[in-house]
Formats: C-alpha cells, structure tokens, sequence
C-alpha cells in the first residue's frame, strides 16, 4: 500500500485535476450537512490539508462524517478542481477507510489551545497547525544550516556527546557515570577512578573544543547536534537539552567570524522565505503581528555592531528601567540585551570585545589587556542567539588563562598542544538552533519550538 502525500497533491494539484488518488491522513473536522459532508483531513506532509468532499450514498456514510478530530483514514477518490473556492481544489470520495476513531477524549480539538495545554500533550500537539507550522519551519532551517555551510566549503563533523573537557568553564553539566546512587552501601567505594569512564565525564555543553582540532586540520568545520546543560535556569528560553550549530574557522578573525554569522542567518531566513510562505502568514496572523516584515528587515539590511563598554554608556542612560543596574564589568542580564536590540538598535546587534573576566578561558586576550575578543549576537525579543569569539592561540596567554581560571592543566594538555604544533590564528561561534526558530516562528517560549522539550524537573518522555 502506498497513499499519495498531500503534498504532492498540493504543489501540482492542477495536474491532478480528474485523476484518482489514495490518501492517508488524520481528520481535522468532519460536517454532515445532510445530503453530503466534508472532512477535513491531513497527513502532515503539508500545512494545508485536503477537504474532502463525500456524498450520502458513500458506504458507510454516517460513520465516517461523524469521526471526532484525530481519527485516522484512508480514503479513495478523485481530485476536482473547484476554482473560486477558499480552496482550489478537493477530493471527491469513492471509498472511506477508517483505521483508528478517537473518542471524544482526543484532546485537539477544533479550538486554540493555550501553550500550556498543548505542552502537557506533547505528543498530539504536533497535529495542530501551529505546530505543523513551526516544525515544517524548524526542517527547513536544519537543511539551510548544513545547505549554507557546504556550499561554503566547511565539512561537517560530529563531536562526542560524552566528554571529558567541561569547556564552558564551570557552565553546569550533567554527569555520566554508571555508579549506583541507589546502593548506599556501593556508593561507599565509589570514586571517579572506578567509575566506567575511569574520571569524571559529562553530556557535552559544547563541541566546541573539539571542533577547534578539527579546524586545524581541515581549516573550516561545523558541527549540528544536541548540547546539555543543567544550569537551573526557568527561564523562557533556556532548555537542558538543545541543538546547537558551531563553525570553527582556521586562518579568521573575530570580523571574519561575524560576516559568516550574519550572512547565515540571512540565508537561514531567505530559505524559510522560499519554502514557508503559507506557513509564515499562519504565524504572522496568530502568533506574532508582524513577523514577516521583521524578517524581512533583518535580511534586508546590515545587523548593528557596538562594543561592551558602548553598550554599558548607552545602558547606564537607562538604569532606571532596569531590575540591575548595569556598571562596566557586569554580565549583560535578558533585560538589557533585549534593551539594546529592542529600543535602541532596533535589530540584531553584536555586541563585542566583553570584560575577560565574564568570558571563557579561551577567548583571545585584547591589546587592552582587559577585554576579549567576543561578540555576542542580540536579536530583539529574544536576546542572544549567538556567542562566538576569537581562539586565545598563543600558547602561554593560553596557559595563563587556563591557571587564572583554576583550571587543570592536565586536563588542557591535548588544548594547549594544538598551540604548539601549528597554532594558527581562528574563531568560531554557537547558534542556539532553538533559539533562532524561536525568533523566525516568533514562538516567544523555548518549550514550544522543541519536540520534547527538557527542562529543570520536566523530562516527560
Ligand atoms: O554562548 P554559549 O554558551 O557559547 C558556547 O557554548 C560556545 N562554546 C560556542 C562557540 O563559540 N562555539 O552558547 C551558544 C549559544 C547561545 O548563544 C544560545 O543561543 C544557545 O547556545 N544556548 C542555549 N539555548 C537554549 N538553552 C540553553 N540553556 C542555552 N545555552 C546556550
Ligand atoms: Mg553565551
């Protein structure tokens, strides 16, 4: 057996005019208006679904126009043509299979579902369109990531999940171990040394490290996959798992590394443009009022640079507004990174060269001897999407920083040594994968762009 996906039905349907198809999907409504009914069906292959139309002497006629949303079917029929209708084209029907009914307990109905609702369904929330829309959208950025980067000439590599190196530097992390936390009496002797691993290890907050050797030898990497962190932070746009995207780059500066990022997330956003119009108008008209014209001034024009310490004189003008007052060496709280992005630039703004002392070990140490070359990226209404920075690639500035921030330096030793054997200029940065859906769907919580999202005492399935 194989049905027909919608969306073939959907992108050509003229030529289908007359022809008979088999489709497969799962009812969105369904209406007996006497002598014939419509169902509405679909099967997630696009976000407009496919009325079908079906007369009173279809067999089994009664059952089927009165399925409750969620029920899933199999129909036979042929593809009409109804020009000057709200849809272009329907399915008469010739034959209804019904594989499943749902009773009335099926909790999508016909109706807007608060988040919250659809949340604790996480599962059947998918059928709805407004997460047919996001998802769609969510496939079309992982393809435009690995599209953008390839035809860059960067190669794609898959750093380990499992790690040794804690490379944010303290960030929190999740530990790996197989010892027994449940046996009082085998914890007794358990210690790193006789865990599985022989030492401490951990679910990866970053590939970072990693993709840096790899930088050093194929000159110009990325990687695309889950990172964990269990910093416990509720916040709207924190999760303890997310998928991260990290370029790293050999022979390029902290400027090098920020035209590739705003030139990706131009081409992110051109190809969701180019494949998710129908979707984009959903969002625009149900979730955020205007998001495609703030798309379109994002890839329409230049994102906005300053410095931290620009950022910390035009903030401090402001401090009444804010639950922190900012002062030069503070770390930059949600608040004002939306601040800048949202009231004063107005668009995505880097924000470079921060204190080194609110920053990780290994990024490169100004002539200043204060600051580092970092950049942030803010994008309004979520604040950063992006952290990156220039490499520290000088062996003893390196191990300096490695000791100021009381880190091993055995545990370094395979780091320090790539800045002896070849040690080039580089960079590299992070997009927070969810985190740039959230901005192009406009979905405001992290939750909601994430199939199963996990967050601090939330890990459901
Ligand atoms: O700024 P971060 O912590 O940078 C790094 O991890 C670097 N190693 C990246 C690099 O230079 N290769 O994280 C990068 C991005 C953030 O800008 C944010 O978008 C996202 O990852 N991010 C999170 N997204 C969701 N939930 C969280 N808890 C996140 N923490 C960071
Ligand atoms: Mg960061």
């Amino acid at each position: 057996m194989m049905k027909t996906d919608l969306c073939i039905i959907n992108n050509n349907y003229e030529a289908y005019d007359g022809k008979a198809v088999t489709v497969g999907g799962w009812v969105r409504s369904a209406r007996d208006l006497g002598s014939f009914g419509f169902i509405d069906l679909n099967d997630g292959t696009t976000f407009k679904g496919l009325q079908i139309i079906c007369d009173d002497n279809l067999v089994g006629y009664d059952t089927a126009i009165k399925l409750n949303a969620g029920s899933s079917i199999l129909c036979q029929g042929t593809i009409v043509l109804t020009p000057g209708n709200k849809q272009p084209y329907e399915l008469k029907a010739t034959k209804i299979e019904i594989l499943n009914a749902t009773d009335e307990t099926y909790p999508i109905q016909k109706k807007r579902h608060t988040p919250e609702f659809l949340r604790d369904n996480a599962v059947l929330r998918s059928r709805t369109n407004i997460f047919n829309a996001v998802f769609r959208i969510r496939n079309t950025c992982a393809f435009a990531i690995h599209e953008f980067f390839q035809k860059e000439n960067f190669m794609y590599v898959n750093t380990p999940i499992i790690t040794s190196a804690d490379c944010e530097g303290g960030s929190d992390v999740f530990r790996v171990t197989t010892h027994k936390f449940y046996d009082k009496k085998y914890m007794e002797t358990a210690t790193p040394e006789n865990d599985f691993f022989g030492k401490n290890v951990f679910l990866t907050p970053t590939g970072q490290l990693e993709a840096e050797a790899f930088a050093l030898a194929f000159s110009k990497v990325y990687t695309f996959g889950p990172t964990f962190r269990s910093e416990n932070s509720n916040t709207t746009r924190h999760a303890s798992e997310f998928w991260m995207i990290e370029p790293e780059m050999a022979f390029c500066d902290l400027k090098g590394d920020m035209e590739v990022m705003e030139k990706m997330i131009k081409y992110i956003i051109n190809s969701v443009f180019s494949k998710n119009m129908t979707e984009l108008e959903f969002l625009d008209q149900f979730v955020e009022k205007g998001l495609i014209d703030k798309l379109r001034n994002v890839v329409n024009h230049d994102f906005a640079h300053c410095t931290y310490t620009e950022a910390i004189d035009i903030l401090k003008k402001h401090n009444d507004k804010f639950e922190y007052k900012v002062e030069w060496g503070c770390d930059l709280q949600s608040e004002h990174e939306r601040y800048l992005s949202e009231q004063i630039f107005k668009k995505p703004v880097f924000v470079t060269d921060y204190p080194k002392d609110i920053k990780a070990f290994y990024m490169r140490m100004n002539e200043d001897g204060k600051t580092v070359a970092a950049c942030d990226l803010l994008a309004p209404g979520i604040g950063e999407i992006i952290g990156g920075s220039q490499r520290e690639e000088r062996y003893d500035v390196l191990l300096q920083k490695i000791k100021d921030f009381g880190l091993k330096e055995e545990d370094y030793r395979w780091y320090l040594d790539l800045r002896r054997f070849g040690s080039v200029v580089h960079s590299g940065y992070g997009l927070g994968f969810d985190r740039i859906l959230m901005y192009v769907t406009g979905m405001t919580n992290i939750r909601d762009v994430q199939f199963c999202p996990r967050t601090p005492r939330n890990c459901n399935f």
